[in-house]
This record gives structure tokens, sequence and C-alpha cells, in this order.
């Protein structure tokens, strides 16, 4: 299967050539109010999110343009290939099939092995969580990036549901102040801890795993066996460390694509199996939606091609997400993880060094925490930020007030980067903080705010499993779109390998303070650390 790289296509000249002649100028303001239906033109409905891609620089001929590339570089043929379980991930040489993880039974390859180990885990999951068959009050989630992310933000986001179960905790960092800070407090008797590594030997994961085993044996726990379980592909590795109950996953999963996996255990033991079944289905049903849906209305397609534009064409190097949700606190480290770690490539498919920019830097808090930090800078810095607002309409609780408020200050920021405010407009105010003494009109261009800025905004009905399982299977799928137009491995992370290798040459520096042959600076900064 061959198809060119985006920038060899006949469509992405035309792009180049449409963003000259309008793309650039596209006034939303204008955009708007020429076209009275843009918003339902321009706002696509996907299993569990309605998507608002109106406020957006783009119109029908952007749109146009785009999916003719999607075309050219055979989008739909390299989504086909990733779901039939093609070695897309070349340079490991591997199948990419986080999604059988949530197919049904009999629909998906190797469904027989993954429904196994579900039906397994979630067993173990209920069990852990029925308080008449166990004594465990806290469970600690030992693991790193895709390893600890994923299930991190779902049982955060999904916190209503884990209020009958056992305290999750999640240890991740190799810096000891955080396993110290979680274990303070934990009876080691009523403690499960889960050891989650794909390779099983992550430094971070080991050196948490070892000081837990420590933790437990110096608290009197007796009885390993029942308090560690693995989650791991190396099966080998787990059984040395001590552990004997296990959930595999498969060479095939990607760490930052494991939640669905035994993974995701913790998810199970904080909401029970039913709801990470209805996790997992939510998941399937944008699955489903990606497979089938033509790309004119495939959200993940579009999502994913509107990313190429600003990056690629507009030349926006950022993009914040917003969730106007507190449940999704943890969302935008996962989504940091899921697309910079997929899309931060610099070579091709054949290693040639690419002439475009790839993964854009994602970033964000939850509204309204954001807004009082730097929302200043995405309305009037100098830079052009697309942001992506997350809105649930329905609460988890009771305090209707407050949830108003909290969708009026989602739907007031997209407005204020698109709308803008004109110095005249300014002029015309009286700011009530404002500085008598200076001059009006220099005041007034201080609160200009120069608007066109785009938005995008997701809608959820609520935050429950299963629309929570269709958000995240959307972003994988946006970022396997940017990623096959940009012709790159998607699920690769050689990035990560040469730091993990310094370190390692470092470690027994820190201890003899040797600096023989280190460049001037690691030598002089060892050399304080040390002395
Ligand atoms: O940071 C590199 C990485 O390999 C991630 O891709 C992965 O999610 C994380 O480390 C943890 O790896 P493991 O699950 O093997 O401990």
């Amino acid at each position: 299967m061959s198809f060119p790289r985006c920038d060899r296509t006949a469509a992405w000249a035309a792009l180049q050539g449409h963003f000259q002649a309008h793309g650039r100028g596209l006034d939303l303001r204008e955009a708007f109010a020429r076209d009275p239906a843009r918003f339902d033109a321009l706002s696509f409905e996907a299993p569990e999110v309605f998507a608002d891609l109106s406020k957006n620089l783009l119109d029908a001929a952007t749109l146009h343009f785009l999916l003719d590339l999607a075309r050219e570089c055979g989008l739909e043929a390299r989504c086909d290939a990733m779901l039939a379980g093609a070695p897309v991930n070349l340079t490991e040489g591997r199948a990419v099939l986080h999604t059988a993880l949530r197919a049904p039974r009999g629909a998906a390859p190797f469904s027989d092995e993954v429904h196994a180990t579900l039906d397994a885990m979630l067993a173990f999951a209920d069990e852990v969580r029925d308080t008449t068959r166990s004594v465990i009050t806290d469970v600690v989630n030992i693991g790193i990036g895709g390893s600890d992310l994923g299930p991190r933000m779902a049982v955060a986001a999904l916190e209503p549901l884990a209020r009958s179960g056992p305290r999750l905790h999640f240890v991740s960092n190799v810096d000891g102040h955080d396993i110290d800070a979680v274990l303070r407090g934990l009876d080691a008797r009523r403690t499960l801890f889960i050891v989650a590594s794909k390779t099983f030997t992550t430094q971070e994961t080991m050196a948490n795993a070892h000081a837990a085993r420590d933790w437990f044996d110096a608290q009197g726990g007796t009885d390993r066996a029942a308090h560690f379980v693995g989650v791991t592909t190396n099966l080998k590795a787990a059984a040395a460390f001590g552990i004997t109950r296990t959930f595999g996953f498969w060479d095939w999963v990607g760490g930052r694509y494991s939640l669905w996996s035994a993974i995701g255990l913790p998810l199970a033991i904080a909401i029970g199996s039913a709801n990470f079944r209805a996790f997992l289905d939510g998941a399937h049903a944008m699955d489903l939606h990606f497979a089938t849906v033509p790309l004119e209305r495939n959200l993940p397609a579009l999502l994913g091609l509107l990313d190429v534009w600003y990056r690629n064409f507009h030349g926006f190097a950022s993009r914040s997400v917003a969730p106007y949700h507190q449940g999704l606190h943890r969302l935008p480290a996962y989504l940091q993880q899921l697309e910079m770690e997929s899309n931060g490539k610099g070579v091709d498919l054949d290693g040639a060094p690419l002439p475009y920019g790839t993964s854009p830097v994602v970033w964000g808090e939850p509204g309204t925490n954001g807004q009082h930090a730097y929302f200043q800078m995405l309305h009037q810095g100098t830079d052009v930020i697309p942001v992506e607002f997350i809105l649930v309409r329905q609460p988890a609780h009771a305090l209707a007030d407050q949830h108003r408020k909290l969708l009026a200050n989602g739907l007031a920021q997209a407005q204020a980067l698109m709308l803008g405010k004109t110095t005249e407009q300014a002029l015309a105010e009286q700011a009530p903080t404002a500085s008598a003494t200076l001059d009006r009109a220099v005041l007034a261009r201080h609160r200009t705010f120069p608007g066109n800025r785009p938005s995008t905004t997701l809608l959820l009905e609520a935050l429950t499993p299963r629309s929570l399982g269709a958000l995240i299977a959307l972003y994988e799928h946006r970022v396997f779109v940017s990623g096959a137009l940009w012709g790159i491995n998607s699920f690769d992370q050689w990035g990560v390998e040469l730091g993990k290798a310094l370190c390692n040459a470092l470690l027994p520096r820190l201890g003899s303070g040797d600096v023989t042959g280190l460049d001037g600076s690691t030598a002089g900064l060892l050399k304080r650390l040390v002395g």
C-alpha cells in the first residue's frame, strides 16, 4: 500500500493556493454574517459527541480541498489497514489494534484472547470492589506514561461512579516524594498494588514497585501474592518480581492506547465491570463511526484535517484544550502523551526529514481555572492558538446555578475569542479599574481584542462511561488522521530512548562524582549536586 506524502499531492498545492487567496483572510464574524446557516453546515454528530466546528477558520472550499487531501493520501485505506491488523507500526513491525480491545466478541482480530483477559480482569475488579468479598480499602496503581495517564484521567472523570468502591491512588514519578505521599496513611493489610507496565522494565515503575514491596514488608504485610498484581506483556519479568496474579496484554497495544486493556484495571475497580463495559462500548461506537461514516461527516477525520490545516497552512504550533468539567482535569495531560508522543516525529515512513510541522503543542487546564491564568494570552497575545472547549450539558451534582455559570463561561470564552472588541468599542466604554489619567485612546488600544481567534466546541450530554469512551476514541482517531496525512509513524516513540540511555550512564556518576568526559554544563551541575 503506497500513497503520496501530503506535500506531494495535488490537493496540497490547491490548499496552498486557497490559503493565499482566501484562507488566511477568512474573518469569522463576516463568515457568520454572510451565511446564517454556518453553524448547521459546520456542526457534526458522532456517537455521544456533538461538535461545533463553525468557529474555525474554514469554509466549504477549505473542507473540499482538505477532503481531497485525505483521499489522495489514502486515509480510508490506511484506516482499514489499521483496523484489519496490518503492521502499520512499521519501525517496530507491529499491528496497531487497540480498537480490537473494545470490539464485541468475535468482531475483531484476537477476539478470544481479548475477551478471555477482559472477563478475568473484570471479575477480579468486581471482587476487589465488593466489600463482602474483599478487605481492600485502597488501591495503588504504579505505572507511568500510558500505564498511568489513561486510568488516572478516567478514574477522575468518572469519580461519581467510584464512590462505593475502594480509594484509588496513582504513583508515577520516580521522585520518591510521589510514592512517599501516597503510602503515608495506608494500611498494608488493606492495600492492593497494581504494578502496570507494558515492558515491566521502566525505571520509574520498577523503582516505585520495589519501594512499595519494601514498604509492604516493613509494615508487616503478609501474603504479597494477594496484595500485588501485575498488568504487563512481560509475564516473565512480573513473575521474577514475585507477582503471581497477572493480567496480560499484547505488543499490538501501544502504551498510550492501552487504557482499554488490562491497563484499565484501576478504572474497572473504581467503576465496576458493567460501567467498564459501557466505556468500551462508547469507544467501539466511535470506532464504527470512524470506519464507516463518509469523510464529509466523519468527526475524527474532520478534526484531524483541521489540525493539518492549522499546523501546516496557518502555521499554528499549539492547541489548547479547555474541558469545562472538573472531572476532566487530567484530560490535557492524557492528550499530551496521546498526541505529542504519537505525532511528535520529524521523518516520514521512509526516514526522510519532513519539510513541514507535525504535532502541535497540546496543553490546557479545566475551565474556568484557565481563564484566570493564561486566557489573557489567548485573547490578546501575539500568537493565535486554537482552543478546544469541551462542554457537558448535564452535571453529576445538583448545583444547577453553578453549572449554568460554568456553561456560560465556556460559551463566553469561545464567543470572546471569535468576536473580539474593536478599539472603537473599547473607546466607548468606561472601564471602572482603568487609569483616570492615561490618554483614552492609548487605553482603548490596550483594551482592544483582535478577535477572529478559532475554537472548536465539543458537547457531551453527560460525562458517563460511554461518552468518555467515545470522546477518548475520537481523540485517538483524530491523531491517527493527522499522522497518516503527515506520512509519519504515529505508533513508535524512539524519541524517549536517548534520555533513558544517558540517565543510565549518569546514574553511577551521581554516586562517584566522576565527571570525566562529560560536557561542561552537565559536569558543572553534577559537581554541585554531588559535592
Ligand atoms: O515514555 C515512553 C513509554 O514507553 C511510553 O510510551 C509508555 O506509555 C511508558 O513509557 C510506560 O511504559 P511501560 O508501560 O512499559 O512501563
